[in-house]
């Protein structure tokens, strides 16, 4: 599929996003282990996450889904069963590295498969402390890559200090943990994304958080079933409050968005940027903040990205290099290796569409230095089977002369189902209001399993 974007005219819009993807994949797996029925409002349909879903079919859960964002997972006490088949992961690294923490736990053996680009993704990082656990795995693939083949087993508890600082590495050792003896500790200089850890606790599982960042699990507990809202994911706002940011005076409003402080250093960056940036948490019931975001645009200037910044908005880089190839100066992105090693090479493919479109940007070994503002060129690029990097360059087509044409943008279908049809409204404002779609070709399925 091919996606045909032109320039926008003057933003003045208020809009809804789908689900938090980080959170639906946790809340199906935490409330397909507690002890009674869930009913999950707001997830996330999208491939990446239906991923998830099958999965845990696939593991003896009932998980009825009679609207494509409603989810009513039947909690098994933490007791699975052995798939019939291998596990098909396709292109979500969140699936195959949560579940190879979950699996790491079971009596039985799993074999976890993904598509070409996840079989190149590292795994020796859920791997490695894993087999510390107990557990045995065996990367099939070249370079400790998938396929896995998990033969789990009693595990013990570990302390432990990941070498990368990752949320998916973080949230498989925290599900491990729960099936281990005795207690599980990650240690995290550098903070991530915390909603496993949140969810815990909503769950009332017992968990003990330290003022130098780590997070203890203590195993053999049930998560206590519970209903669940998943706000809309900052990551998919993202790339519409950067369009509003980068137009002067363009306006923007999302509603119901989440507002995890682990998720919203892209609000500091663009307000540093030059744009008008409010964010309002509105519901403090649930367990994860949500509320009102709002930005109104400007002409941005340059900035510099780096250190623990970095992890708190890895996902965001992508649109944020587009913000940084219309900001006045240099911006600078640095200590962002982990780009490298996400569904495609981000920094080659953010650099290669950037100069494609006529950016001066120069690659370096962990970032990218951009420099602005360019006058974007309307040219045909690549996604590289990347969904961020087909939407971040779909918002670059909004500014750009001419048309934008990003070629294989079907792949977007993985963590934002109805994102063309936003783009369109951008392009072609025939109403104020642009609600999350109801996604027609996601139709709702009968659970596998009973
Ligand atoms: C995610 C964590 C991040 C992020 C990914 C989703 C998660 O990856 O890039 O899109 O849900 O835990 P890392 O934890 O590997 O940095």
């Amino acid at each position: 599929m091919e996606l045909r974007v032109k320039r926008a005219p003057r933003i003045d819009i208020e809009i809804t996003v789908p689900g938090d993807k980080s959170i639906s994949h946790r809340a199906v797996i935490i409330a397909a282990l507690s002890n009674g029925a869930c009913t999950l409002r707001g997830f996330l349909p999208s491939e990446d996450c239906m991923h998830t879903v099958n999965a845990m079919r696939s593991l003896g859960v009932k998980i009825e889904q009679p609207e494509p964002a409603t989810l009513v997972v039947h909690g098994k006490r933490r007791v699975l069963t052995a798939p019939k088949d291998e596990i098909n992961c396709g292109n979500s690294g969140t699936t195959m590295r949560l579940l190879a923490g979950l699996l790491a736990g079971q009596s039985f053996e799993t074999r976890l498969v993904g598509d070409a680009g996840l079989s190149r993704r590292p795994m020796d990082r859920v791997i490695a402390p894993l087999c510390e656990m107990g557990a045995s795995i065996v990367a099939e693939g070249p370079d400790g890559t998938a396929p896995l083949r998990i033969l789990g087993g009693s595990l013990r508890g570990i302390h432990y200090r990941p070498p990368v600082a990752s949320a998916q590495v973080k949230g498989a050792l925290l599900l491990a943990g729960l099936f281990a003896r005795g207690k599980t500790t990650i240690e995290g200089a550098v903070p991530t994304r915390n909603h496993m850890e949140k969810i815990l606790n909503y769950f009332l599982v017992r968990t003990a958080v330290e003022d130098h960042g780590s997070i203890t699990v203590f195993g053999d507990q049930v998560p206590e079933s519970r209903d669940f809202a998943i706000p809309g994911d900052i990551s998919s706002a993202a790339f519409w409050l950067v369009a509003a940011a980068a137009q002067p005076r363009g306006h923007l409003l999302i509603r119901d968005v989440g507002l995890n402080d682990t998720r919203t250093a892209l609000l500091a960056v663009l307000l540093r940027m030059g744009a008008q940036v409010r964010e309002a948490v509105e519901d403090i019931d649930q367990l994860e903040p949500r509320g009102i975001v709002e930005v109104t645009g400007s002409a941005l200037k340059a900035t510099v990205i780096h250190g623990k910044e970095v992890p708190q908005l890895i996902d965001e880089l992508p649109i944020l290099s587009i913000a940084g190839a219309m900001a006045r100066g240099k911006t600078i992105i640095r200590q962002a290796g982990e780009l490298r090693v996400k569904e495609t090479d981000r920094i080659a493919a953010i650099a290669h569409n950037l100069r494609t479109m006529g950016v001066h940007v120069a690659e370096l070994t962990d970032g990218l230095e951009i420099h602005g503002p360019a006058p974007l060129h309307g040219a045909r690029v690549a996604s590289f089977g990347d969904h961020r990097i087909a939407m971040a360059f779909a918002i670059a087509g909004l500014f750009a002369d001419g048309e934008t044409v990003v070629q294989d943008a079907e792949c977007i279908r993985e963590s934002y189902p109805g994102f063309e049809m936003v783009l369109e409204e951008f392009t072609n404002p025939k109403r104020m209001q642009v609600s999350t779609p109801v996604i027609g070709s996601l139709t709702p399925t009968v659970p596998e399993t009973s």
